[in-house]
């Protein structure tokens, strides 16, 4: 309570209050249970942890990164994704062990091994022990107006009721003010690293995934330690992962059809269109301007670029 007295503070898109704590946004919940990751966590070399930006491909990411590294550990047809969401088997730090609890049991909350976590927190923020031992990150980002535009729908669904014009949830992503943001830095910050440490940190685009989700597993096996062998290659292993993480397959399943995260989010929340591409339907010609402009200036000189479209041609937004 004494540290948020001194922070700097905005209103958030909707709901609670945002504080600004070194370099990013938090409700007082999140910035709580952060505090206790940071300061309390303490990585295994083999642990692996997904990260992201939030609605950038983090449920993906998470039936992706459990599928390939526990393959082996249960059968085929009994793939716990079947019965469970996404983030019930890879869980949150922040949003959900810490949530209500300084120091969670993780050795009983983590049935397979090796140890596999999630959180939203920025890489400067990540707890040092992360950094200092051998663990991974699978980090994932994508382009920032479908970013914004599934941020946008995701507040206006989870907040009952309550809603948000797009002109106003635009106007506080252009100054950096969004739960996780400033976006770019949060982007930035994995993607510098994992140009420094390729073998520490895997860096993912949600446009990519959906590109060629196949190979890109491939790449994600191989960092994980788990290559697909020639065997699994043949049994279309690579495929059946994909298929079995897919958005369409992942949507229909009754588990991610009922009930809701321990944040309070709904699991239907974490599935809306699954597209690349959706926020031509919704940001104005004013916005798009904007943003590109934002994307030149915030990634100048920094080798990272975002795909907008699905369609091949004029869709790259670079430095
Ligand atoms: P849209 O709102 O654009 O549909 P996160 O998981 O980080 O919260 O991100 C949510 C976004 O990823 C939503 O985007 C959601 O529909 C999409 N998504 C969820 N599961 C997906 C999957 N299996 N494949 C592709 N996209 C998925």
């Amino acid at each position: 309570q004494k540290l948020v007295q001194t922070l700097p503070k905005e209103k958030g898109w909707l709901g609670p209050d945002l504080y600004f704590y070194q370099g990013f946004w938090y409700p007082t919940r999140i910035l709580k249970a952060f505090i206790s990751f940071q300061n309390h966590f303490q990585a295994f070399n083999s642990d692996i942890i997904v990260a992201t930006f939030p609605k950038c491909g983090t449920t993906w990411l998470k039936a992706l990164t459990f599928s390939t590294l526990y393959r082996n550990q249960f059968p085929w047809d009994e793939n716990p994704l079947l019965t469970f969401g996404p983030h019930q088997l890879v869980r949150f730090f922040e949003n959900d062990l810490y949530l209500n609890n300084p120091f969670p049991d993780l050795q009983n909350v983590c049935v397979y091994q090796p140890r596999l976590f999630s959180t939203h927190v920025s890489y400067t923020s990540l707890p040092t022990s992360t950094k200092d031992s051998g663990c991974k990150i699978v980090y994932i980002c994508r382009n920032p107006m479908d970013m914004l535009i599934s941020f946008w729908q995701f507040m206006t669904k989870v907040q009952d009721g309550e809603s948000l014009s797009l002109d106003e949830a635009f106007d506080k992503f252009k100054h950096g003010i969004i739960v996780h943001g400033p976006f770019f830095d949060h982007v930035l910050g994995y993607w510098k690293a994992s140009q420094e440490n390729p073998n520490k940190i895997l860096f993912l685009k949600y446009e990519d995934l959906k590109e060629d989700t196949g190979s890109h597993l491939k790449n994600l096996a191989m960092f994980l330690g788990v290559p697909f062998t020639d065997d699994e290659e043949k049994q279309g292993v690579i495929e059946k992962i994909a298929k079995i993480c897919s958005f369409e397959n992942l949507k229909e399943l009754e588990v991610n059809k009922k009930g809701a995260h321990i944040s309070g989010v709904p699991h239907t929340g974490f599935f809306r269109k699954g597209e690349v591409g959706d926020w031509s339907n919704y940001l104005t010609p004013f916005m798009i301007e904007c943003l590109e402009k934002l994307i030149q200036q915030k990634l100048n000189g920094s080798g990272l670029t975002f795909k907008l479209s699905s369609k091949t041609s004029n869709n790259i937004a670079s430095a």
